[in-house]
């Protein structure tokens, strides 16, 4: 196993690590990072090497401060700086038109590139202290569930990361909101945290959503299997819970709920979640990451309600259950 720790010896030591072109895993606030030297193609390379990701998945680029956007944008429009104003530093990515240096190694081959500067202690203590972009992932395997504890990390990656840098729990549970500044209107790319109705405040435009414009960017958040247990995983509304256990029971499947309305006792186990957005999402994928666990025949999740509060938690429910 890699060293798990994070003091301040540390930091030192996962900042040598990261100049020599090796992976350091650490906390943000969303989620757990798989840091490499975003200007270094082959530390980068290192990363896809460690997820079993394809080589055309674009990285988002972790930065210290507002003046390590210059070095990776070409021209960073009002609206970008609005943003950054707003939210930075905090759990949204924002994509722009890349410098010409910028490896195609983080960017997938595009000519854009995604920046984020994480609100996160030892996230900007590392960033500060190894002084240029890092390049980080989710901490998982490809297609699995991201990493919300060190120690996920650690059953996620094993030996393919040199350190793991230990923040605890992360606060807001699910991945950055992602928002495309690159094209003529802005999109979102991906919900999280922060709601389109904050960005679209800050803005003063509406956003374009993700389904509403035909892509051809490979972007792993838009795949239909994502962020998904091994286990069979299904949606239920609350309505219909007690039914759908019964009849996956009566079809010899062992069944778990994870729910936030109701305990639901008649599956064989009963997760409940808490009833407000902020607070589920941020333990949504350890939930599910136990669930998975337990090796049962199937996950029923109670869909929980259709409000924008919930919009990230919909978009990684409906991915873990395989439907989008
Ligand atoms: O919260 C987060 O953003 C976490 C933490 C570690 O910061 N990172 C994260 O990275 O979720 P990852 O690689 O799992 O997801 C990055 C997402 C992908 O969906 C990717 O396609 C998209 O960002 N992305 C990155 N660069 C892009 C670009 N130039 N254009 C469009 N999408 C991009
Ligand atoms: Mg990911």
């Amino acid at each position: 196993m890699p060293p798990i720790i994070a003091d301040t010896a540390a930091i030192t030591l996962a900042a040598d690590l990261l100049k020599q072109g090796r992976l350091v895993a650490f906390p943000t606030e969303t989620v757990y990072g798989l840091g490499a030297d975003a200007s270094n193609p082959e530390a980068v390379q290192r990363i896809f090497a460690a997820k079993g990701r394809p080589n055309d998945h674009p990285l988002i680029v972790h930065i210290a401060n507002l003046q390590q956007v210059f070095d990776w944008v070409e021209h960073v429009p009002q609206a970008a700086t609005r943003l950054a104003a707003a939210f930075w530093p905090g759990p949204l990515a924002i994509v722009l038109n890349k410098q010409p240096w910028v490896p195609m190694a983080v960017t997938g081959g595009q000519s854009t590139v995604a920046l984020r500067m994480p609100n996160h202690r030892v996230a900007l203590a590392l960033l500060q202290a190894f002084g240029g972009g890092v390049a980080a992932p989710s901490a998982n395997r490809f297609c699995r569930i991201s990493p919300t504890q060190a120690s996920h990390v650690a059953e996620e990656l094993g030996e393919s990361v040199d350190l793991i840098l230990d923040g605890g729990a992360c606060q807001v549970g699910v991945e950055s909101t992602i928002v495309d500044l690159s094209g003529k209107q802005p999109r979102l790319l991906r919900p999280g945290q922060i709601s389109l109705e904050a960005i679209e405040i800050v803005l003063g435009k509406t956003l374009l959503l993700p389904d509403s414009v035909a892509t051809d960017i490979r972007a792993p958040g838009m795949m239909a299997v994502h962020y998904a247990p091994l286990t069979a995983t299904v949606m239920c509304a609350s309505e219909h819970l007690a039914a759908a256990v019964l009849s996956a029971q009566q079809q010899n499947q062992r069944v778990a709920v994870l729910v936030y309305s109701q305990p639901q006792n008649t599956a064989d186990h009963s997760m409940v979640m808490p009833a407000s957005a902020d607070a589920y999402a941020q333990q949504l994928y350890a939930a599910l990451r136990q669930l998975d666990a337990l090796q049962l025949d199937k996950i029923i999740v109670e869909q929980p309600p259709q409000t924008s509060a919930w919009r990230a938690i919909n978009d990684r429910l409906a991915k873990a259950a395989g439907r989008v």
